[in-house]
């Protein structure tokens, strides 16, 4: 047989292979662990993995670079650059804005970075471990995003850039957070990695149906994390239109080289043997070149291989997660004396992560025993990942400002918490959740009595 022959041969095996491991179980109450996010693929993403398995390129290829190229086109910028997780595109796309390259531009040690307390910690840690002290403002609830009239009050003349998430899938107040990093030139990061997909239509009477998150800052990142819009397992990626800055970041991503060859090429700028950099002899060979302190921070063609099929599915995927959270949304109405629910950003139709819920202070329970009710029947909850960043042990002494006391920081971190969206989720299990939050309360009312 030839070589495309047993390729083939094996894709069927591995299809069938798939319907006999993966084939789908009915869903039982009490039973079944309701969660809140998972891998959603079927054998496309099976067979690709073999696929660049069998190439055996196992480092970034062919299918690394279809990824790159079909992701920047979906999102609407010049460049995507794939890495190996999400908080490794946080840490290069910060990174990024401390180049040389960048000139006067660029950020140096003791300058501050806008950014929330309320979210994930990667979001945060580039900005400490590049010197560089990070401002906190609070958040708004229930858009769980940066409170849009404090960031005026957060800057001072070392005030270079904005670092913010769009909060489990909610896009921020593009409009005004754009005015202001316009207004003060500042850099903005779109930290995507929960929000793939979610749109955003700028200003008034502006286009109807928006631009897709990650195209409106200077550099966005993704994460592909299991949990994640699509996933590659581990993975993610750092988007820009800038070609300043994807040279920036495609060197910090491999290890810090002057040289942009792909894997395996060589003397891509014609001067591999020519150039004169730093104090270096003339004519060191470009490939061992650094021009920044950089990192290895690549990701495996397997990872991409199926990073492409779940590409082809981020529409069905994003409808599936819109469709859940409308149906938690009608499902928790009847709750609203409990409960404070989840608000898109006005502009925004966001591919929702998760569905938020906040219990409210008179609701006569706590988050922690409504979350660990559910959690003794297998329905999965998460709590809005750090809380307040602030109080957790890793950030007790660091360097940083505050705008004010961040008592919505707080609120979330006591207060809130958060129910899955994605698509392996369906209306059964969002009912029997119900059903449990229904018993919940109940029970409640009746002890109290
Ligand atoms: C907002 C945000 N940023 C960054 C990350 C980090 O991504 P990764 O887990 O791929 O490192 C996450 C992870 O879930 C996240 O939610």
């Amino acid at each position: 047989m030839t070589e495309a022959e047993l390729r083939q041969k094996v894709a069927g095996l591995v299809a069938q292979f798939h319907k006999v491991r993966n084939a789908k179980q009915s869903f039982v109450p009490g039973t079944t662990p309701v969660r809140y996010a998972g891998r959603v693929f079927d054998e496309k993403e099976l067979q690709a993995a073999v696929e660049a398995s069998l190439d055996f390129w196992l480092t970034e290829g062919r299918f690394a670079e279809e990824f790159q190229s079909e992701l920047a086109a979906k999102v609407g910028v010049e460049y995507a650059l794939l890495t190996n997780s999400g908080s490794s595109a946080n840490l290069l796309a910060l990174t990024a804005l401390t180049s040389p390259l960048l000139g006067d531009r660029r950020l140096k040690p003791g300058d501050e970075v806008i950014t929330v307390a309320a979210g994930f910690p990667t979001t945060v840690n580039p900005i400490i471990l590049n010197n560089l002290i990070p401002v906190f403002v609070d958040v708004d609830i229930p858009t769980y995003n940066i409170q849009v009239n404090q960031i005026e009050k957060a800057l001072s003349p070392k005030t270079k850039a904005i670092f913010i998430a769009h909060t489990l899938g909610n896009p921020f107040n593009l409009d005004e957070v754009l005015g202001i990093a316009e207004k003060h030139g500042l850099f903005l990061i779109e930290d995507c990695c929960d929000a793939l997909g979610s749109t955003y239509r700028r200003g008034a009477g502006g286009e109807p149906f928006g631009s897709f998150v990650g195209s409106f800052g200077q550099i966005a990142t993704f994460s592909f994390y299991p949990a994640h819009h699509i996933t590659l397992g581990e993975g993610g990626a750092v988007l820009t239109s800038d070609e300043t800055l994807a040279r920036i970041i495609r060197s910090l991503k491999d290890w810090g080289r002057d040289c942009y060859c792909g894997p395996g090429e060589n003397n891509t700028c014609g001067r591999r043997f020519s150039g004169q950099y730093g104090n270096l002899p003339p004519g060191y060979d470009h490939k061992y070149v650094y021009s920044h302190i950089g990192y290895n921070l690549k990701a495996t063609d397997v990872q991409a291989a199926i990073g492409v099929e779940q590409l082809k599915k981020l529409d069905s995927f994003c409808a599936a997660r819109r469709r859940n959270f409308q149906l938690w949304k009608e499902s928790f109405g009847k709750y609203e004396k409990y409960f404070l629910l989840p608000k898109a950003t006005e502009g925004a139709d966001p591919a929702w992560f998760a569905f938020p819920v906040t219990v409210r202070a008179e609701a006569g329970f706590s988050r922690t025993e409504l979350t660990n009710h559910l959690n003794t029947h297998l329905i999965e909850t998460r709590n809005l990942f750090g809380g307040n960043l602030l109080r957790q042990p890793a950030y007790l002494n660091i360097a940083h400002r505050q705008i004010g006391e961040l008592p919505n920081t707080d609120c979330v971190m006591n207060d809130s918490f958060f129910l899955g969206t994605y698509p392996g989720l369906d209306k059964e299990q969002i009912d029997y959740t119900m059903d449990s939050i229904e018993q919940f309360i109940c029970n409640t009312a009746l002890k109290k009595k």
